[in-house]
């Protein structure tokens, strides 16, 4: 289940809403300025599917979006349960970052946690297939997997130039909870 917890950055223990109410949580990242929404993921993929299978199977939904907020490119980040370096692929995503354009995210299969530091607040997202979610640009961030990984996200792009992240060098992530996969929400 999409699952929102909302922190005070200086208190990673007591939080100051846990939600999983599909209303009460998209009202809190409109009113922080976070676009989400919730789109049909119902296209069954095979264990094997590649990014062209998974891009094809979510044409619809990619060309409607792609129409309506200006994005230029799509790709998949795609990761299999069981996957061999997990631990390595997950460290890339867990240290605080930005980047110059938003992060588009549309979760297909499987689920990971986002967490955006907007000050005072981390909001830490889970998100589940069927979400869409944009990180604005600018905006520190970082994004647990989980130590058994598993999902699949259509990433939308405005620039050719795509995904470069730059760090914040902040360690605030260590403080906050990790993610430990959907049955522990
Ligand atoms: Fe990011």
């Amino acid at each position: 289940m999409t699952h929102l917890t909302v922190y005070h950055e200086h208190d990673p223990v007591r939080p100051e809403l846990a939600t999983g109410d599909p209303t009460v949580l998209a009202g809190h990242l409109a009113m922080a300025g976070v676009l989400f929404e919730r789109w049909p993921a119902e296209h069954p993929l095979p264990t094997d599917a590649g990014s062209d299978a998974v891009l094809a199977a979510y044409a619809a939904p990619i060309a409607r979006l792609k129409e309506a907020r200006g994005y230029r490119s799509v790709d998949v980040a795609r990761v299999p349960r069981g996957v061999p370096d997990a631990a390595a692929l997950r460290a890339k995503f867990l240290d605080e970052h930005t980047h110059t354009e938003d992060e588009a995210r549309f979760f297909v299969e499987g689920s990971g946690a986002f967490y955006l530091h907007l000050r005072p607040r981390v909001l830490r997202l889970v998100c589940e297939a069927g979400d869409l979610l944009s990180v604005p640009a600018g905006t520190p961030h970082w994004f647990d997997m989980g130590a058994d990984p598993h999902f699949t996200a259509i990433r939308f792009f405005t620039r050719p130039d795509g995904w470069v992240a730059e760090p914040t060098g902040d360690p605030i992530a260590a403080r906050f909870p990790a993610y430990a996969g959907p049955e522990a929400v």
